[in-house]
């Protein structure tokens, strides 16, 4: 193997190796692991009458949003109003009324999104 060959694995390697750990920082979250935590605490107000239209019943209801926009952005939780919301960043904290969710929750949410919200 030459050197430019040689160089281009060790490229293909560490890319290969970054692909894993980020695989496994965001723990391959799904709506799945979502779904429940939505259920529990958020969907006895945003059903299919909540006064900004944002129903967190589904996971199609939940990418499309209120009728004031989006209420998550694929791979960036920062800016996602969802999360901004859980930790309290913007305006009433989610759940309404509390108490606000625990660490590990706000931790799965936060996965999700940054995995880019896969069903
Ligand atoms: C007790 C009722 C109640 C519960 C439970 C509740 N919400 Fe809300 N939520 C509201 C109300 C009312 C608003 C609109 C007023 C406001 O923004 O504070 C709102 C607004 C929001 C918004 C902003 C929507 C927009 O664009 O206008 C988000 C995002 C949100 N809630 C997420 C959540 C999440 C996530 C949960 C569960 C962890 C949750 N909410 C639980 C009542 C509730």
């Amino acid at each position: 193997m030459n050197a430019k060959y040689a160089f281009q694995g060790a490229l293909v390697a560490a890319g290969v190796g970054f692909a894993a750990w980020a695989a496994t920082a965001q723990g391959n979250t799904t709506w799945a692991d979502v779904e429940p935590i939505l259920d529990a605490n958020c969907t006895r107000c945003h059903g299919s009458s909540h006064p900004t239209g944002l129903d967190l019943r589904s996971y199609a209801s939940v990418l499309a949003g209120s009728n004031r926009g989006a209420v998550v952005v694929a791979d960036d939780a920062d800016n996602s109003l969802l999360v901004r919301k859980i930790r309290g960043q913007a305006g009433a904290l989610m759940p309404r009324g509390g108490p606000a969710l625990s660490d590990a929750d706000i931790a799965t949410i936060v996965a999700w999104v940054t995995a880019g919200m896969p069903e």
